[in-house]
């Protein structure tokens, strides 16, 4: 038995998942900078203070999933459990709102979060995320949607669902509380115990519970579409008109909550069902306030994070990884060839191929199978023969082409 293993819900992303890994990775990177966004490297420390005032006190995430810790010196520190609280300190500190305007970045890295691990929920996870700062303008809420169907067209998952709702802000969402408050309240006994919980702290996360006997009294709880303000039902509406322009298709959903409380507007979440019960791939939203709250100046701004699991998951069957490098393969019979390929492969390398050389104390017959394991391209064997004459045959392993190289 193996001595040490993993965390629970942590994991290891080993061969061949890491070309997957690297395709989405690149083409997230190629989409959104086509849409002006610039790479930001944020930490994954941070003072507690920071989660706990971003995302919020009554939150699950803050409740009970960080992974915090005091340092040598004291101090509460967290593993960050998302990027949005992190880019906003850094928005702020690093005076980034003297970029030309809107300010666009996305990030990537590892989060983490004490949650139940099972299929596509994990304590250490991966996020590629972006936030768009300084609009508030329902067309860069578009423009994101916009962008999220690029990346998926390109990564090449199908058969998703954008699903969004709008929570309001703090001018409409204090009546709207009020009245779930009291439609919950006189089913309150009926409620999970979390959800009762929630009924003190949180109660928009009353519409998030999963459980079947609050499933059911949830669905003639009062919608938050019938309590927004005019400029929340006016950016709403012109956003599903710019979506439609863009024969962009949506469903809205208006039990979408999200379980983070930063959220203003919009707030969506992009689903696919044939991942099991973590279907949610990509979620976000605005948060128009969270820039000031934090110090900063009144600055609008919108976002999403990507679960990268989730969406391997997904493409891991996929054939859609043919951009690979082509692998030149050497097997080897002696030291002087040895000698020889060493300086050949350095060449080929500068030229950007994939080079293995083979164990030359290993017979040919084991370096070809070993090719072949590796679905090398191309084979060069160097013995005695070639080493007199100074001539190799590359042979192609597709279909026996046969090339000479000069190995001097
Ligand atoms: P979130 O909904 O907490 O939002 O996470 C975004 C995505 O991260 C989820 O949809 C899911 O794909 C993935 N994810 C979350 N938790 C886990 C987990 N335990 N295991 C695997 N994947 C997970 C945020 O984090 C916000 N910061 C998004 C955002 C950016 N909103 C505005 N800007």
């Amino acid at each position: 038995m193996n001595k040490y293993s993993t965390l629970k819900g942590v994991c290891d992303i080993v061969p061949p998942d890491d070309k997957l890994w690297d395709f989405i990775e690149e083409i997230s990177k190629e989409v959104f900078s086509i849409y002006g966004f610039k790479n930001i490297r944020i930490p994954v420390i941070e003072y507690t203070e920071l989660f706990k005032r971003g995302i919020g006190e009554g939150t699950d995430i803050v409740e009970k999933e960080m992974y915090t810790f005091s340092d040598r010196s004291g101090r509460s520190i967290t593993l960050r459990p998302e990027g949005t609280a992190s880019v906003v300190r850094s928005y702020i500190e690093n005076n980034l709102s003297d970029l030309p305007s809107p300010q666009k970045f996305f990030y990537l890295g590892p989060m983490f979060r004490y949650e139940r691990p099972q299929k596509g929920r994990y304590r250490q996870f991966y996020q590629i995320g972006a936030e768009v700062f300084g609009s508030s303008n329902p067309s860069t809420d578009a423009e994101i949607f916009s962008m999220l169907n690029m990346f998926l067209d390109k990564v090449g998952l199908t058969n998703t669902q954008l699903q969004i709702n709008s929570i309001g802000c703090p001018i409409c969402r204090p009546n709207y509380i009020s009245s779930l408050i009291e439609f919950f309240s006189k089913h309150s006994d009926n409620l999970c115990t979390d959800c009762q919980n929630r009924l003190q702290k949180n109660p928009l996360r009353l519409l998030d519970c999963k459980n079947e006997g609050c499933g059911i009294i949830k669905k003639d709880a009062p919608l938050i579409t019938q309590s927004l303000c005019g400029e929340c039902v006016n950016h709403h509406n012109q956003l599903k008109h710019l979506l439609d322009l863009q024969g962009i298709s949506f469903i809205e959903n208006p039990l979408i909550v999200r379980g983070l409380d930063y959220y203003t507007k919009t707030a969506f979440e992009i689903t696919a069902d044939h991942i099991g019960a973590q279907n949610t791939v990509i979620a976000g939203g605005r948060y128009d306030n969270l820039v000031h709250e934090f110090g900063g100046a009144k600055t609008p701004a919108i976002g999403f994070a990507i679960g990268l699991e989730r969406l391997a998951l997904l493409l891991k069957d996929k054939e859609m990884i043919d951009k690979k490098v082509p692998l030149i393969y050497f097997a080897i019979l002696g030291d002087k060839a040895l000698d020889k390929a060493l300086l050949m492969a350095k060449k080929y390398r500068k030229e950007g191929l994939w080079v293995e050389i083979g164990n030359p104390s290993d017979s040919l017959k084991s370096q070809m199978k070993k090719a072949d394991k590796f679905n090398a391209e191309s084979v060069i064997i160097i013995g005695e023969n070639e080493i007199n004459s100074g001539i190799a045959i590359k042979k192609r392993m597709n279909d026996g082409v046969q090339e000479e190289v000069n190995i001097n």
